[in-house]
């Protein structure tokens, strides 16, 4: 018989025990990792706000529809709505609204076509079921909800084309339903 160390002698000792020192390290290491992750967010929060990335949404973009309430409308009378004719309209104080309606599986008008550096209000509704509208490579990204209105203002800051999409499932042609928002320098 050898005299190998029995198990009643506790583990061996390439086993790290974990002791009061051992806890408090790893304690130290998990709060420095943490630490880091909050500074990283606060930054990129903050880089976000600077850079004006954060999306502006705004209620009803300080204008009033005709036949909106509260940001909601009657999704079976549309056509008693501005949303009747969409596109893009200049109003006579100057400003610029963009009417855009989601239906399965398109947008009307499948092209809309904007000018860069000027602020335009966008009102986007539903004539059926949940849609998105989401334009690439912009902050721009709101659901499309029947009966509801969803307005935000932006300002588009390069020329371009850029593709609108649908990004809430909608049916069979979901995958279909791409329209462009053409960017164009504005007219002197
Ligand atoms: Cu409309 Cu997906």
């Amino acid at each position: 018989m050898t005299d190998r160390p029995s198990s009643t002698q506790g583990p061996p000792p390439s086993v790290p025990r974990l002791e009061h020192h051992t806890l408090e390290r790893i304690e130290t290491v998990w709060l420095g990792l943490a630490t880091v992750i909050a500074l990283l967010l606060f930054t990129s929060v903050l880089a976000s706000f600077l850079s004006g990335t954060i999306p502006s949404l705004s209620g009803e973009g300080g204008h009033q529809l005709t036949g909106v309430a509260k940001g909601r409308l009657d999704p079976k009378d549309i056509a008693s709505t501005p949303f009747a004719t969409p596109g893009l309209r200049e109003n006579p104080d100057g400003t610029l609204e963009a009417f855009v309606v989601a239906k399965a599986f398109a947008f009307d008008p499948p092209v809309l076509r904007v000018p860069a550096g000027r602020p335009i209000t966008f009102h986007i509704t539903s004539a059926d079921v949940m849609h998105g509208y989401q334009v690439e490579g912009t902050n721009i990204n709101v659901n499309v909800i029947p009966g509801q209105v969803a307005s935000f203002t932006t300002t588009f800051r390069y020329t371009g084309t850029r593709s609108a999409v649908c990004n809430e499932y909608c049916g069979t042609g979901h995958h279909n339903m791409i329209g462009r928002v053409i960017i164009e320098a504005p007219k002197p």
